[in-house]
């Protein structure tokens, strides 16, 4: 029986600005270990053009939420969010609500003829079979106190060769314009994307003009290992505040590129870029192709007191036709 029919009835409709609270409600302390990003977006989301924020109520109390944010040009649409309240997990609101959404798009943009989402779950195989696997990216989790990660960043550099003087030059930090420029470049899409995707934190896009206004929404720093045909690009997010504690900020960097020494090169880059901004406790997410996973966790074996936050996972960006 599904919650709609055992609860009497499960109403969907657009998300207002006050019903954050209710919608923290549903967002679990321990959802996402702690680092539930709903607090820092619920009202940007709100407010962002191409976005549609879904609730899913029983009788006034929000029990769900779903967003999509449409993209490529409007073809596309993202999936994000979704949550549902922990008592009334595994009776099928999840799937409810994103019906729901699913046939207000067909039904008042038709020119979407897909869904993408990304998921950092383990899903059943019978989940994987709807969906072409568009991109599989590892994750090393890192934590540690921010006056720590200056420690880190100085044991880093010592390790890194353009910091010794071997005649390699450092990494190149972006302007919007060049960014934009080289991400759309046909030797980074061909080479350096994984699944021909640019994938900011968790949201997967695919590389057009039509996106980069999204990108330039998020307020992201460019890093590259060098100007002309990089082996490695990356962007990192802004920190921002999450549950897991009082002080705790959490930040994501994803690294497109399978050259070991580039991808190390530009982490380090990222983290020095970040440090005047950081402070408190710090959870940081470095998503990278599997294959260099093993390389960077290697290079970020430390005496500095950064520790592993999570092992080995993967983040899998999935889509289908509508
Ligand atoms: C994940 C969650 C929303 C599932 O809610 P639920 O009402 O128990 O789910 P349902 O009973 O409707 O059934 C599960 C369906 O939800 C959807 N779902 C579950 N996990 C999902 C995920 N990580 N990403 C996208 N969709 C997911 C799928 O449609 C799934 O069907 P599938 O297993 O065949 O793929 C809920 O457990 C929750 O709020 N967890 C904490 C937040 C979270 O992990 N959100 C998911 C990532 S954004």
């Amino acid at each position: 029986m599904s919650a709609a029919e055992e609860a009497g009835g499960l109403v969907f409709r657009l998300a207002e600005q006050q019903d954050f609270q209710q919608v923290l409600n549903i967002c679990s302390s321990d959802a996402f270990e702690g680092l539930d990003y709903m607090a820092a977006t619920f009202h940007r989301w709100l407010q962002e053009p191409e976005r549609l924020v879904f609730i899913a109520l029983i009788e006034d109390r929000v029990v769900g939420l779903e967003s999509a944010l449409l993209v490529d040009g409007g073809h596309t649409a993202v999936f994000q969010g979704l949550r549902v309240a922990p008592d009334l997990r595994g009776r099928g609101v999840a799937g409810a609500l994103q019906t729901h959404l699913t046939d207000h798009i067909r039904q008042h943009y038709p020119q979407v003829s897909a869904v993408r989402l990304s998921r950092g779950d383990r899903p059943p195989k019978q989940t994987l079979d709807q969906y072409r696997l568009v991109a599989k990216e590892a994750i090393l989790s890192q934590c540690c106190e921010a006056a720590d990660l200056a420690l880190f960043v100085a044991e880093l550099r010592s390790r890194l060769p353009w910091r010794s003087g071997s005649g390699s030059s450092p990494p190149v930090t972006l302007s919007q314009r060049r960014a934009e420029a080289l991400i759309l470049s046909d030797h980074v899409v061909s080479n350096l994307l994984p699944g021909g995707t640019i994938i900011n934190d968790w949201e997967p896009l695919r590389p057009l003009e039509a996106n980069l206004e999204v990108l330039r929404r998020r307020g992201l720093t460019w890093i590259v290992d060098r100007e002309s045909e990089p082996a490695a690009v990356s962007l990192s997010t802004a920190p921002y505040a999450v549950p897991y504690r009082h002080d705790a900020l959490h930040f994501n960097i994803n690294i497109f590129g399978r050259r070991l020494a580039s991808v190390c090169s530009v982490f380090l880059a990222q983290l020095e870029a970040l440090l005047p901004r950081l402070r408190g406790y710090l959870i940081f997410y470095t998503y990278v192709d599997p294959a260099v996973w093993a390389g960077l966790r290697q290079l970020c074996h430390n005496s500095s007191n950064v520790s592993l936050f999570k092992d080995y996972w993967e983040e899998l960006v999935l889509e289908k036709d509508l």
